[in-house]
């Protein structure tokens, strides 16, 4: 059976991790997003261009892939051609290169208005969600009233329960959707391109494991953004862990040959919710700058923060990596110390477990190991041995913490910016 490579993003999304799928895309012949929406935001530079990909995974680049959005997936169809077309314009060959999943949830431009909705009457609990509808086109899912890819088949039949839906929605959160016909009459017009595109797609991957092929699985947001093992309330809709690379491929765990986690030198978080080591000094803003941490998708200033190694090794625990990418460690360059966070304090108690109540995780207070800093930026460096002294003491730092290798090690944002360990 064919390797099955996993790429999950260790701590609050945006570690990095459409970088690494470009990267190792070369040697796969199948590249799969499993769960999440355009939510994600997941950005390959390739030559001086800056691609950010949302919905379609970050392998499309290479044209001797065939890329998969898996049935986890809440597909707004409008983002998907959008994000074709920009291929397109490159010149990147894309016939018979998509399929999406039969069982991929739909995701209409109501779930947006509502996700703008339930953001306002949070009033000062926002969760500062993406906009983009997750929230509620899972919530349809889990409901068992969303519509699936596969209900485009039978238009007509379509039609009738996407407008129950608009009127049960309109009548739940008391707004009128003007958009209903417009959006009915794209669907339409869409309508032949998606179906052939519609596959099994649990079956397509089935076979093409049998057949040898290698497959990669592009994760999407972050462990912590994990529904039910992140930070909840303050999380996305969907399992952003490992598991959720099963349920929202088709994959059995057994099938999974590797795992790799991406984690940033530092910490980042996009949205509201509780950030133990979080900087909201000059040291944060120099990190935001420097490391150009402002939203792919939304463009909104992530907040920054040290390295948490309770998180990471939480993170860990969830999805058992088998090697990490260590990434923007070019970043820290110029800073007089680096700071891990080794161990919480809560109560006057040390703890290295990640708390589950919110509550408790917005009193605890970081431990940190310092670290001394370096001068030298590293774009240069091609191996690891020509790094800093500093920056190895800080990686061997973090590999010895989190108990996993350090296999790869961005020093910049292009794809040659990557040290192989
Ligand atoms: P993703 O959502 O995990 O794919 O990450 P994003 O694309 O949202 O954010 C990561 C940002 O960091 C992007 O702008 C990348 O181009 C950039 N990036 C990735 N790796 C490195 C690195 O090692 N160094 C630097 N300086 N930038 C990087
Ligand atoms: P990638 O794949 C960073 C965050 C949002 C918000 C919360 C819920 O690029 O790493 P949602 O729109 O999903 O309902 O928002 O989750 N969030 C992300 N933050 N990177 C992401 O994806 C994210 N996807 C969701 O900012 O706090
Ligand atoms: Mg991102």
């Amino acid at each position: 059976m064919a390797k099955i490579t996993v790429i999950l993003g260790a701590q609050w999304g945006d570690e990095g991790k459409g970088k690494l799928v470009d990267i190792l895309a070369k040697d796969f012949s199948v590249i799969g997003r499993a769960t999440g929406g355009a939510n994600a935001g997941h950005t390959v530079v390739v030559d001086g261009k800056k691609y950010v990909f949302h919905l379609l995974p970050s392998g499309m680049l290479h044209e001797s892939t065939v890329c998969v959005i898996g049935n986890g997936v809440v597909i707004h169809l409008e983002t998907m051609f959008e994000e074709l077309s920009v291929l397109k314009a490159a010149g990147i060959k894309l016939e018979g290169r998509l399929l999406i999943s039969d069982r991929a949830s739909l995701l209409f431009d109501y779930h947006k208005v509502i996700d703008g909705l339930q953001e306002e009457r949070k009033g000062d609990k926002k969760v500062g969600t993406t906009k983009r509808g997750i929230g509620p086109c899972y919530m349809d899912k889990i409901a068992r009233s969303g519509l699936r890819v596969c209900d485009l088949v039978d238009f007509e039949t379509f039609e009738k329960k996407y407008r129950e839906q608009v009127a049960r929605a309109e009548q739940m959160y008391g707004f009128t959707y003007e958009n209903a016909e417009e959006e009915l009459k794209k669907m339409k017009e869409w309508r032949p391109t998606v179906l052939e595109m519609m596959r099994p797609t649990a079956v397509f991957l089935h076979e093409a494991r049998e057949a040898g092929k290698a497959i990669l699985v592009e994760g999407a947001n972050g462990a912590m953004l994990d529904i039910d093992h992140g930070t909840y309330p303050f999380v996305t809709s969907s399992n952003a862990t490992v598991g959720g690379v099963c349920t929202g491929l088709g994959l059995p765990p057994k099938a999974l040959t590797e795992i790799i986690g991406i984690v940033k030198a530092y910490t980042t978080r996009v949205g509201a919710g509780p950030f133990p080591t979080e900087l909201l000094d000059s040291v944060g803003d120099t990190i935001r700058n420097k490391g150009g941490e402002f939203g792919s998708t939304t463009g909104r200033p992530r907040r920054c923060g040290w390295f948490d190694g309770v998180q990471m090794k939480y993170s860990h625990m969830i999805n058992q990596f088998d090697a990490i990418n260590l990434t923007k460690l070019d970043v820290l360059s110029g800073l007089k110390e680096v700071k891990l966070c080794r161990a919480y304090m809560l109560d006057g108690k040390e703890i290295t477990d990640f708390p589950t109540r919110l509550e408790d995780v917005e009193r605890v207070q970081a431990i940190y190991d310092t670290f001394p800093g370096w001068e030298e930026e590293l774009s240069g460096c091609k191996t690891f041995e020509e790094l800093p002294d500093n920056a190895k003491s800080v990686v061997l730092a973090i590999e010895s913490m989190v108990g996993v290798p350090v296999k790869y090690i961005g020093t910049g944002p292009a794809r040659d910016q990557m040290l192989f360990r």
